[in-house]
């Protein structure tokens, strides 16, 4: 299949459009691609001598790069149109290369046979039926309403109806490194419409994707109109810092609005400015003087804050390295990509995990082995095996499988006559064994559950969170490691049955020391 692309962007390989061109492309995974960046040829804009019709028949009389791009046309199977939407239509350098087309046709009219009125010409050469692709980016919110005049001149000459569409509001977001975890969703979507395209045509259900918002109206508009730097009052130049700040606000999410007002004071360190913004359930609002108390004081320099938005560094990794500090209340900073996500829509959260479904298993069997263990290893088999139809809600890790295996093997064997006694001590050994061995791995146990209170699995990529997880579930290992050498002695009292209940006392003090561990170390590494 060959495939042409026309890049009618004047930002040549830097287009946005051109993305999710890129996109289409990689989804159709087709070979035979030959692209053209209009900005980077020399196409002039037609003369209307008729030349080409008259004189020298489909011929030109300009001798510049066009005629290359012509024979490429005559020959695609694909043509893949690329372009920015620009006062409602195509770009000029688009259009000269639409109008240069006029040597392909013949000059007598013909009657137009798709209802388009008018009159048309037929083709001076034998054209591949060639399928038309339209991939646009526009600068307003929605796509929707914006294109008629392309679609309509689209219509006219390539047949009515006869060109597939992709259009895409908020087209300069594309270009924005710190919001492409939502451009990428998108960019997925475009993935998805090139390999269905390539086997017949788009489905409606990837139309329908194409057609969502990148971001909710309000907060696309907002942090457009504070992204050129200038006030909206009188047009003067302001502050980078003040624009960056209303920027940030912008992409408040209040629908991460717990209840309580904050206010996130900004102090930019090497050019002596201090914002705030104001988070509240109707929205976000920076205040530049009369600055109320705040909630969370961030004390950064500008160039690391816009580095860190640039993606050039991850606010977790440059805390870490001190290259900021914190003062207040942390917990902003945790839930950062809840409060300043954007609240995109169509945006995919992950699944939470749940940290009973892990210790659900193991409880029973510690209380109930003690209790009973014929009961208590029967009730042993039954939690585990409930545990894949919690699956069917939560995320399951790696931890809960081990356990279902565990619990059960455990349990069997307590069935068959094993010592409860020695299978308890072990069972707490095995458990100890999981948690401490995760602290000195990548991703430590603890960080899997918690991740899911703190913006989901993109946590994971925040050392200070996970070097916070990483203590605690070194923490909760050492306990259940330490937990059968006493569970031992205890079994071979006259007080065994209470062993599950004893055993329940360390682990609800060691919950109460995580909930404080888990804003108080964050907040003092901050802090330093
Ligand atoms: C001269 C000019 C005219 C534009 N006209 C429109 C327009 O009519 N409607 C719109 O939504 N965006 C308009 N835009 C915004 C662009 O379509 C938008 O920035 C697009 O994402 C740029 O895509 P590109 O990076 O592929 O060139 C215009 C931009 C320029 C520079």
């Amino acid at each position: 299949m060959k495939i042409l692309v026309i890049n009618g962007s004047p930002k040549g390989e830097y287009s946005n459009s051109l993305k999710l061109t890129k996109s289409f492309l990689a989804g159709m995974n087709e070979e035979n691609v030959t692209t053209y960046h209009l900005a980077q040829l020399d196409v002039q804009s037609c003369r209307g001598c008729f030349s080409c019709w008259k004189n020298t028949p489909g011929k030109c009389v300009i001798s510049d790069d066009t005629s290359i791009i012509l024979s490429e046309l005559i020959m695609a199977d694909v043509v893949i149109w690329s372009f920015p939407l620009y006062y409602f239509s195509v770009p000029g350098i688009l259009k000269n290369f639409i109008d240069r087309q006029l040597p392909l046709i013949l000059p007598f009219m013909e009657e137009q046979s798709n209802g388009k009125g008018s009159g048309s010409h037929f083709s001076r050469y034998e054209h591949r039926k060639s399928r038309h692709v339209l991939i646009s980016t526009c600068g307003f919110y929605s796509a929707a309403d914006n294109y008629d005049a392309v679609i309509s001149m689209f219509d006219h000459f390539c047949g009515n109806g006869n060109h597939t569409d992709i259009f895409c509001g908020q087209g300069e977001l594309f270009g924005v490194p710190q919001l492409s975890k939502r451009t990428n969703e998108y960019l997925e979507i475009v993935n998805r419409a090139g390999a269905e395209f390539v086997n017949g045509a788009i489905s409606d259900a990837t139309q329908t994707d194409l057609q969502q918002l990148l971001y909710p109206k309000d907060i696309f508009e907002k942090m457009a109109d504070a992204s050129w730097g200038i006030a909206k009052e009188d047009g003067t130049k302001i502050d980078k810092s003040l624009s960056f700040t209303q920027q940030m606000a912008a992409l408040y999410n209040k629908n991460s609005y717990d209840g309580k007002d904050r206010v996130l004071e900004i102090c930019y360190t090497d050019t002596d400015k201090t914002y705030q913004i104001w988070l509240a359930g109707d929205g976000s609002r920076v205040i530049t003087e009369n600055f109320k108390e705040y909630t969370t004081r961030i004390e950064t320099p500008f160039t690391v804050w816009q580095d860190i938005s640039a993606g050039k560094i991850t606010g977790g990794a440059a805390l870490i390295q001190h290259k900021y500090r914190v003062s207040g209340d942390f917990d902003i900073m945790i839930k950062w990509d809840d409060f300043f996500g954007g609240g995109a829509s169509g945006e995919v959260f992950d699944r939470k995990t749940n940290m009973r479904i892990l210790l659900m298993p193991w409880i029973v069997i510690w209380v109930g082995i003690a209790i009973n263990p014929v009961w208590g290893s029967a009730a042993g088999i039954i939690a585990a095996a409930v545990i894949p139809f919690c699956w069917l809600q939560y995320e399951a890790t790696i931890f809960e499988y081990i356990s279902v295996l565990a619990v059960s093997g455990i349990s069997l064997v307590s069935l068959l006559g094993g010592d409860p006694r020695l299978l308890i001590a072990l069972s707490y050994a095995l458990f100890g064994s999981m948690w401490f061995i995760t602290a000195f791995l990548k991703t430590p146990l603890t960080a899997y559950y918690s991740s899911s209170n703190y913006g989901g699995k993109h946590a994971l990529d925040n050392p200070l969170f996970v070097q916070t997880n990483r203590i605690l579930t070194a923490c909760w290992g050492v306990l259940y490691l330490l937990t059968p050498i006493w569970t031992w002695f205890l079994l071979g009292t006259s007080i065994s049955y209470l062993t599950g209940a004893f055993n329940s006392i360390l682990p609800l003090l060691m919950g109460i020391f995580t909930v404080w561990f888990q804003k108080w170390y964050p907040a003092k590494v901050a802090g330093e």
